[in-house]
């Protein structure tokens, strides 16, 4: 059995997004990585806010019930760019659940920075899990071809 869980951290939708799509052309499972406390100040406040937590490598408590990730042998990270990093509610997810052995890949939307540090960070936390290539889409710009494409590209490592 082969089964697929997308878990992303998304504030303004744009990795919500993608999320979604992949998550639906993927046949997957989608959960939403949620801070009890959202960002939601002004453009300047959230990036005030996010650039000391990720300096003070703080982790942001996390709303509602974490998923049992057991059942689940691929697992697709989605976070948003911020300050060339991942955004911290997922460095608390990352920190809650054990993907030890299993099969990751990330994807990220950004503002042109592109994934920056985003993959060596997952793995620093997440050392002993087997990592496929990443996606990273600008802004709200990610187009089902895209999708389907990087899908195909993890289903091929996947039969390796
Ligand atoms: C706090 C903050 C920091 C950001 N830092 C970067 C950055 O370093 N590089 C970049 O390319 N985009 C950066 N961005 C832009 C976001 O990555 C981009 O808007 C992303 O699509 C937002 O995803 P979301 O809608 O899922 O929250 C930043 C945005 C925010 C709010």
């Amino acid at each position: 059995m082969n089964q697929t869980l997308v878990a992303f951290f998304s504030q303004s939708g744009n990795t919500r997004q993608m999320a979604e799509k992949i998550a639906k052309m993927a046949n997957a499972d989608c959960y939403e990585i949620v801070p009890q406390t959202p960002y939601t100040g002004s453009y300047a406040a959230v990036m005030d806010q996010s650039k000391k937590e990720i300096g003070e490598r703080y982790c942001p408590p996390l709303a509602g019930t974490l998923p049992d990730v057991s059942g689940y042998d691929t697992v697709l990270l989605g976070t948003p760019n911020w300050w060339n990093t991942i955004a911290p509610p997922l460095a608390t997810f990352l920190k809650s659940v054990d993907l030890s052995g299993k099969t990751v890949a990330v994807f990220c939307t950004h503002g042109g920075g592109g994934s920056g540090r985003i993959e060596r960070a997952i793995k620093a936390l997440c050392p002993n899990a087997r990592y496929l290539p990443a996606l990273s889409i600008y802004g709200d710009t990610v187009r089902d071809e895209e999708i389907h494409n990087w899908l195909d590209e993890l289903s091929a490592y996947h039969d390796v």
